[in-house]
């Protein structure tokens, strides 16, 4: 699907967004093997998620959905799934349900869709296998399909210094199972959506600064309801897009500002442009409103320990990137070469195709900001964060963008489209 999108002077949006992807996969896939009955609020409805769903389902969940609420009925023990479980292009999905079924006393086989069937599974296969793990998987466990053989988990201690919260709560969920204590070391500081949320299922785990003690053999018990705020990541590209625009304010309400996840609002303000942030009343997860107003964009330096906290925001970066005054430069990001594309050289091609001065570094990339774009063709090469950020950057294109792959948006931000140019105007 194409999309043409012509420059805008205004971008007014007030609104919420759908529900947070990294809580939903999170909360269907706890619920699945609680104690008791979870009613699942503000759930995600995406590609992503949905493939989550059936995944459960695959494992003998009982899941009824109506529109953002999910009752999820667990089965008495999770089930042998019949066939392949397909994960389509979602990596938090392929890498925790790894975790979970690691020490579940089940065959299994995971897979994707190309992109995901092309990312590092490594990173969570030797890990596990630390614990006891017996995965399979092609390019000797690097890649998808993974299969997963049923294995005895025993809890070690285990030195994870990849920033990854899908590593760390892939080995959360494995330790739950191990017998004896797992101690995960050298955690750096990434999004801790999962330990919130085990806390809400009744598990204990010791937290210091920078390790985390988890007793096996623990049950997880439903805490009944689950809420799921707005997701951050959402909310990134329409606070990115009222930043752009030469007349532009957003209010996005009802969004998850999880520590780990609010990067964004600083390089946002970094930049220039304005913005408020008014907490609300988050029950697990800390929420709030944000209002964005655009200002003079200048270019910033973002450091490596800074990246985790925006590693999926980068792309609307980039964007916000292109069009301010002076030199952005971003260091410590070799991670985006194994996101569902290599966002590194995905960005490269955007920029260049509308006119933009990108360069590409080895762990991040340094953008000259212009003051003209022409704009042209953007293809999102099946990336759904791709797409987003080409549509941002419309606003500020003299002969805007025609987005080729739009309806990739649908993977994460299904109707993001539509609602962009509803709040686009002249
Ligand atoms: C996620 C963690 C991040 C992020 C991804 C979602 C999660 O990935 O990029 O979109 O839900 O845990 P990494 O753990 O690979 O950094």
């Amino acid at each position: 699907m194409r999309r043409v999108l012509a420059p805008r002077r205004r971008f007014v949006f007030e609104g919420r967004v759908p529900g947070d992807k990294s809580v939903t996969h999170r909360a269907y896939l706890m619920a699945t093997r609680a104690k008791g009955e979870t009613r699942i609020r503000g759930a995600l409805r995406a590609r992503d998620t949905d493939a989550t769903l059936a995944v459960c389902r695959a494992l003998g969940a009982d899941i009824t959905v109506d529109g953002d609420i999910v009752q999820v009925r667990p089965p008495e023990r999770v089930s042998e799934p019949a066939g392949p479980l397909d994960c389509e292009n979602a990596g938090t999905l392929l890498r925790l349900a790894t975790g979970f079924l690691a020490g579940r006393g089940i065959f299994a086989v995971l897979t994707g869709d190309d992109s995901l069937r092309g990312r590092p599974m490594r990173r969570v296969v030797e890990p596990l296998a630390l614990l006891g793990a017996r995965i399979e998987g092609r390019r000797q466990g690097e890649l998808a399909p993974l299969c997963i053989l049923p294995a005895h988990l025993s809890g070690r201690r285990i030195s994870l210094p990849l920033p990854s919260a899908q590593v760390k709560s892939a080995l959360i969920l494995a330790a739950l199972d191990a017998e004896g204590e797992t101690v995960l070391t050298d955690l750096k500081p990434t999004r801790d959506h999962t330990e919130r949320m085990l806390r809400q299922f009744g598990v204990r785990f010791e937290l210091t600064d920078d390790a985390l003690t988890i007793p096996g053999g623990q049950e997880l018990v439903s805490p009944g309801a689950v809420e799921v705020p707005g997701d951050i990541s959402h909310a990134a590209f329409l606070l990115a897009a009222a930043a752009l625009a030469p007349q532009g304010e957003a209010t996005v309400a009802g969004i998850g500002l999880n520590p780990g996840r609010t990067g964004i609002l600083r390089v946002l303000e970094r930049m220039g442009a304005h913005i408020e942030i008014a907490p609300e009343h988050g029950a697990v997860e800390p929420a709030g409103a944000v209002h964005v107003r655009s200002g003079a964009l200048t270019g910033v330096d973002i450091a490596a320990d800074e990246v985790p906290s925006m590693i999926d925001e980068l792309p609307a970066i980039a964007a916000l990137a292109l069009c301010a005054e002076g030199v952005t430069t971003v260091r410590g990001a070799a991670e985006l070469r194994v996101k569902e594309t290599d966002r590194i050289a995905a960005l490269r091609q955007m920029a260049e195709s509308v006119g933009g001065d990108f360069e590409e570094l080895p762990d991040g990339f340094r953008i000259h900001g212009k003051e003209r774009l022409e704009g042209g063709i953007v293809d999102s090469q099946g990336d759904h964060r791709i797409a987003m950020a080409a549509a941002i950057l419309s606003l500020r294109c003299e002969q805007g963008v025609e987005v080729v792959g739009a309806d990739a948006a649908a993977v994460s931000f299904p109707g993001f489209f539509d609602l962009f140019e509803a709040a686009a105007s002249r």
